[in-house]
């Protein structure tokens, strides 16, 4: 199977968490995408979504699935969005299409997080994949040397030759070099520096399930 088609099967697997009647926490990306896609399938039967991103908030509503507004529903069931890097725990690194925020608040407020995910996403500790962390811009480059002191590199994202613009109008930054095997400890530290909007590990945010797409169909893991 490709690599595509392992996402369009965990997209479908996802439909089971959806509860009829509810709304749902959808988050963003391409394996999101292959969800959004299923979930049109089942759109006469729930009340909606809450959407983690302006490209996701197009697509469902491009499929005729009402979009509300996060502040304007209470506690939702179930959230289902991808990963960056998982592992067998259920931390995650998150923010790989720069929606980490919205990604994080949705997690929050839902009482189940569904990761979906193909198998290269599945790590044995977290941080190969490069770290985003969410800036107020005036606080990128003291962020960045705080980074470096701890042995990380941190890099201004950009997109056509300038800084990436975040749905929040703020700015990312991309951060290698760090092995998270206390994802927990580390999410707490960094929280804490001034100027940092939202750290891409969710380890309060953490998947309560993952679907991960495997050539032997799909794997549930439960945290
Ligand atoms: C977006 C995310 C995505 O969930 C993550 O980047 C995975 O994306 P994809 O499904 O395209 O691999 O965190 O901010």
């Amino acid at each position: 199977m490709t690599q595509d088609e392992l996402k369009a099967m965990v997209g479908r697997a996802a439909l089971k968490y959806v509860q009829p009647g509810s709304i749902v926490g959808v988050g963003t990306g391409s394996t999101v995408n292959k969800f959004i896609e299923a979930l049109a399938s089942m759109k006469d039967r729930i009340q909606g979504a809450v959407s983690s991103s302006s490209a996701s908030t197009e697509r469902l509503q491009a499929l005729g699935i009402a979009v509300f507004d996060a502040n304007d529903v209470g506690d939702l069931a179930v959230y289902v969005d991808g990963a960056d890097e998982i592992d067998n725990r259920g931390y995650m690194i998150k923010g790989g299409g720069a929606a980490l925020t919205r990604e994080k608040i949705i997690a929050a407020q839902s009482h189940q997080f569904i990761c979906i995910a193909d198998e290269s996403k599945l790590v044995g500790v977290l941080g190969r994949f490069p770290l985003p962390v969410e800036v107020i811009p005036m606080a990128a480059g003291r962020v960045i040397r705080q980074f470096a002191a701890m042995g990380g590199t941190a890099q201004l994202r950009c997109k056509d030759g300038q800084p990436l613009v975040t749905d929040n109008g703020q700015h990312l930054l991309d951060v290698t070099g760090l092995t998270l095997s206390e994802p927990l400890r580390f999410e707490n530290e960094v929280n804490q520096w001034p100027g940092v909007v939202t750290v891409g590990v969710f380890g309060h945010q953490k998947a309560s399930v993952c679907l991960l797409g495997t050539a032997q169909g799909v794997r549930t893991m439960t945290f």
